[in-house]
């Protein structure tokens, strides 16, 4: 595993971290003990970064992790956690009393005195042109509630506002095979001003595993079958917002390039790792065999310019004209 600094946080995190959102319960049927074998799995093959949020599962995925790093005390482990919609997405409702109360919830969830990360999760726009909130995550660094801060974006020109804000360490942003336009605009630039880069969505929610067809049925309770459209948020998180037919003819492009001995996941992965700026992919894992198939995909050499190019490519002439500029 390979191990990377994460900006302004000053910590060592591995460059293949755990998703942590479909543990939670938010996505598919899943289980606790399978679930926390799947943490145990990826932190056995070196994981150390695992993201969360405190409404993955309403706080149960936080939970989940607690008990997890209560399993692993001793071990440097790095929990990135989230706030933010546990209430409707309204500036008025960011004050510094909410802040403090989402993170003592926090905090309780994962049994830590402090958070090693708290990440603004997709907030509208407008919060970041909003000084005070960001003066509130200083004082909470301040009180020790916190080690440091970052913030989870939709958008390029949100990531781009956002680290101007001099306290912001890390920036969590869509970045895979389909969804390229943060190397073009954000990358060089957090790097130049030294902010962490998690990337989410790495697999576009599994459309790049390459086991997905048209007749794969999802669960009721799963957003690749409910948000599609975007019906109950973003339509970028759901495929990286791809529709599901042209992801799925990307993808037979792509099964010629996968090095042998590994997965499409794993080049998927390990494309991301490829560009500079990035600190590592969080990719979301439910059972233990693809947490330890995520985790070795930092092993694999990396990707020939050739295999570059033709994702590049296809990229630029299959994905870029639906997607491209609204994100
Ligand atoms: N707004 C935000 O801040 C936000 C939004 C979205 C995600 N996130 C974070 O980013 C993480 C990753 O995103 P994501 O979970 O949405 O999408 P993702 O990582 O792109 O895809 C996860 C999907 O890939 C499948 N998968 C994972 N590893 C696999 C492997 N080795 N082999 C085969 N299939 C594999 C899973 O399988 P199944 O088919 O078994 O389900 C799951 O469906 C989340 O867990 C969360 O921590 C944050």
């Amino acid at each position: 595993m390979e191990y990377r600094r994460l900006g302004k946080t000053q910590r060592q995190v591995s460059a293949i971290g755990f998703g942590a959102w479909a543990i939670g319960g938010s996505w598919g049927e899943v289980d606790d003990a399978t679930s926390l074998r799947a943490l145990h799995a990826a932190a056995d093959a070196g994981v150390t970064l695992f993201d969360t949020a405190d409404v993955y599962g309403d706080g149960h995925s936080e939970r989940l992790i607690g008990q997890f790093l209560g399993e692993r005390r001793g071990e440097s482990l790095f929990v990135a956690t989230k706030m933010g919609r546990r209430v409707p997405l309204d500036l008025a409702a960011y004050t510094p009393e909410a802040f403090r109360e989402w993170i003592d919830r926090s905090r309780d969830n994962l049994g830590v005195e402090r958070l090693d990360l708290i990440q603004l999760h997709c907030l509208p726009t407008d919060s970041y042109y909003h000084p005070e909130i960001f003066a509130a995550l200083d004082d909470l660094v301040t009180q020790g509630a916190i080690a440091s801060y970052g913030v989870s974006v939709e958008r390029v020109e949100e990531a781009l506002k956002a680290i101007e804000f001099p306290g912001v360490a890390s920036v969590q942003i869509i970045y895979n095979i389909v969804r390229q336009r943060p190397a073009e605009h954000f990358l060089a630039e957090a790097a130049r001003r030294d902010v962490g880069v998690l990337t989410r969505v790495p697999l576009a929610s599994g459309l790049l595993t390459g086991k997905l067809s048209k007749d794969t049925v999802f669960d009721e309770s799963d957003h690749r079958r409910f948000n599609r459209h975007g019906e109950a948020f973003d339509v970028g998180e759901t495929f990286a917002g791809v529709d599901y037919e042209t992801g799925l003819a990307v993808v037979e492009e792509l099964r010629s390039l996968v090095p042998a001995g590994a997965t499409m996941a794993q080049m998927a992965l390990r494309w991301i790792l490829m560009a500079e700026g990035v600190t590592a992919a969080i990719p979301g894992a439910k059972t233990p065999d693809q947490a330890r198939a995520n985790a070795a995909a930092s092993d694999l050499a990396p990707l020939p310019p050739a295999a570059m190019e033709r994702i590049a490519r296809l990229y630029e002439e299959r994905i870029k004209p639906l997607v491209h500029q609204r994100w």
